[in-house]
């Protein structure tokens, strides 16, 4: 999808169009979901079981899906994923991570303006 496509199909108010950075493909556009927390979250996973992270932000199960992206405008699916230790994992909550569903700290860039950061030498 082009980002002009992007543009008009997505109405202003719910897009977030980031350009992936990890794409071998420069020019393929990442629509995130909305925040549903500005922190993320440590939940406890099973090995090898199949958990499904919301991408869209509109769970009420905050970070898993409860089903709620059928009503999402822009069709975000969940991120199936599993582990294969068990163990704490540190799961994105503001759907803005590059590392899904894992969080990547973005949530720092984005929430916490750099003079702040600075200010509290919080290094990225
Ligand atoms: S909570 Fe989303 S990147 Fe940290």
């Amino acid at each position: 999808m082009s980002v002009l496509n992007c543009l008009k199909r997505f109405p202003l108010q719910t897009r977030a169009l980031f350009v992936n950075p990890t794409s071998k493909f420069s020019s393929e556009v990442v629509v995130k979901g909305v925040i549903a927390k500005r922190i993320p979250t440590y939940i406890e996973l099973k090995a090898d079981k199949t958990y499904a992270w919301c991408s869209c932000g509109l769970s009420k199960k905050q970070p898993f899906c409860d089903g709620s992206h059928q009503s999402d405008p822009n069709g975000l699916k969940p991120v199936k994923f599993t582990v294969a230790k068990a163990g704490r994992y540190l799961l994105c909550r503001c759907k803005q991570t590059n590392n899904r569903p894992y969080c990547d700290l973005t949530h720092v860039k984005t929430f916490i303006p750099e003079s702040i950061r600075n200010m509290m030498k919080i290094k990225l």
